[in-house]
């Protein structure tokens, strides 16, 4: 059996986790990863049939019976993950009931998976449903898309075409736009629910005043289309107020979307 601790999904959990404290998005305890393994690459480090503790998730999820995931512990901080990912992280395989999380390894001092596991476990179902390749739910609370939340119309269309002319790339890396939830209270089913509707729809999802949901195929891919709304949104925040001389154009959008050949929200632009 090899060593679980220098598996690639633990040291990738470990690398995403600094990078987002780094960047300043993820304070305290903010923000919560899950990302669903391979049994047999698991099954390399550790013994599948060894349940440490069973716990229940407080909701079913039928289409995830049988599936793994690496998840991060609540009340955890993504600063400590790095020096210490036995306590911070846990891997759980969802049981035959759909409702009980079996431990397989972490949460070492006796903790749990994210407050939020019903947004990431009903979004991995939600984004399955479209795209069997879907591996990754990241939640996170990123400065300046949050500070944006507060200055800009919460409104999915004006709020994805702001983002989409602040950058020349942005159409290209989230052609399908940004969906918004409006403020909820987090950690609720309810919230779960929501947002897993809205991940039928779109790879990310703004909560109102709280922060971002985004989804995908990689750590990479996921992390990486939440620094570009990031990114945008700190264009935003740096030029809001001001006179804006220039912008990007929606013909300009037009161009770069049919260049890089990509399905986009044609309904978010204005002609
Ligand atoms: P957890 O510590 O339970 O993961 O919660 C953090 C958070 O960002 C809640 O939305
Ligand atoms: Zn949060």
């Amino acid at each position: 059996m090899k060593d679980i601790l220098t598996a690639p999904f633990v040291k990738e959990m470990c690398d995403t986790t600094a990078n987002m404290y780094r960047l300043g998005w993820d304070e305290r305890n903010g923000g919560n990863i899950s990302y669903m393994l391979d049994e047999e690459e698991v099954a390399q480090y550790l013994d599948i049939n060894h349940v440490l503790r069973e716990i229940p998730t407080g909701f079913k999820a039928d289409a995830l019976i049988g599936r793994i995931f690496i998840v991060t512990g609540t009340g955890k901080y993504f600063k400590n993950v790095k020096t210490d990912p036995e306590n911070n992280l846990g891997i759980i395989r969802i049981a035959e009931d759909g409702t009980t999380a079996q431990l397989l390894w972490g949460y070492k001092d006796g903790g749990k998976f994210t407050s939020e596991l019903p947004a990431h476990l009903m979004s991995h179902m939600a984004r399955l449903s479209v795209d069997k390749d879907n591996r990754v739910v990241i939640h996170s609370h990123p400065t300046n898309t949050l500070a944006m939340n507060y200055v800009h119309e919460l409104d999915e269309k004006k709020f994805t075409h702001t983002l989409w002319e602040m950058c020349t790339e942005c159409i290209v890396v989230f052609p399908d736009g940004v969906g918004i939830l409006p403020w909820m209270l987090c950690g609720t089913n309810e919230i779960g629910e929501a947002t897993a509707e809205k991940m039928k729809e779109f790879r990310l999802v703004i909560w109102a005043m709280h922060g971002i949901y985004g989804a995908g195929k990689t750590l990479d891919e996921t992390f990486g289309l939440i620094e570009t709304v990031e990114k945008a949104a700190q264009i935003y925040m740096l030029t809001a107020g001001l006179e804006r001389k220039n912008t990007i154009k929606d013909e300009d959008m037009i161009k770069l979307a049919e260049f890089f050949k990509v399905d986009y929200r044609k309904d978010f632009l204005n002609i």
